[in-house]
């Protein structure tokens, strides 16, 4: 089994690298964030406050079932059998996933579940403290940055190309506020570890970026087998 961490800082391109090297591998790619919006929004949905640790928490009961599962190979989220995986996609779903986050209990109760997923398949995993927490054992760990007006620039033209009415300045300032919550938290923060390579794809096409990580993966096999 393979192991490949992606961490990073939101909108530098993690998922869509992630996902079209992990095809072209033929490993799973699984998408970490997606579990905290999950709980995110199941905190919301139960009327917490997500910026109440105690009112968070107490939503993480018994019967709280977070569920990943592949279908067609894309992973969907469910949540207490509700296909979740659109819901958790919109701007307030992306601010309660980053405050819940910040809440040991949340990351706690979805340690388990990213561990037991990567002991059973080669894959690559993409969050914030991949490499640093869950996954300290990766094969290869990469930390991908770009700069904050590169990154809110792409998520502008994306946003805007599905119709949204946003300025750049607003997506500029959303981002430097979820990087500043999810850098400086006290748990887990988004940091680069030790022994991770740095790629910083601030003026690199999608496609260079995948071929980046393509040969620094091909780099750590070659390596491997010379070894054994
Ligand atoms: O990658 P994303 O934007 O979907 O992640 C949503 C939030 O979840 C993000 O603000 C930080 C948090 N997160 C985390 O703390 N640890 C991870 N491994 C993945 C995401």
């Amino acid at each position: 089994m393979t192991k490949i961490a992606i961490d990073g800082p939101a909108g530098a391109g993690k998922s869509t690298i992630s996902r079209a090297a992990a095809k072209d591998m033929g490993y799973i790619y699984i998408d970490t964030g997606a579990l905290y919006r999950t709980v995110g929004l199941n905190a919301m949905r139960q009327g917490a406050d997500v910026n109440d640790a105690d009112s968070v928490i107490a939503t993480i009961t018994e019967d709280l079932k977070v569920e990943l599962r592949f279908i067609d190979g894309e992973q969907r989220m469910f949540l207490s059998g509700e296909d979740v995986s659109d819901k958790i996609r919109t701007p307030e779903a992306s601010m309660g996933a980053s405050n819940v986050s910040a809440i040991p209990a949340v990351r706690t109760f979805l340690f388990d579940l990213q561990r037991d997923i990567a002991s059973r398949n080669s894959c690559i995993m993409d969050g914030r403290d991949i490499g640093t927490v869950v996954l300290p054992d990766a094969d290869v760990k990469i930390f991908m940055f770009a700069s904050p007006e590169a990154r809110a620039e792409r998520r502008y033209k994306e946003l805007v190309a599905k119709g949204k009415e946003v300025t750049y300045e607003e997506v500029l300032s959303d981002m430097t506020e979820r990087d500043k919550n999810d850098s400086t938290r006290s748990v887990a923060p988004c940091v680069q570890a030790e022994d991770a390579i740095l790629l910083d794809n601030s003026d690199m096409t999608p496609e260079q970026t995948v071929s980046s990580v393509l040969k620094l993966v091909k780099r750590y096999k070659h390596k491997h087998r010379n070894f054994y």
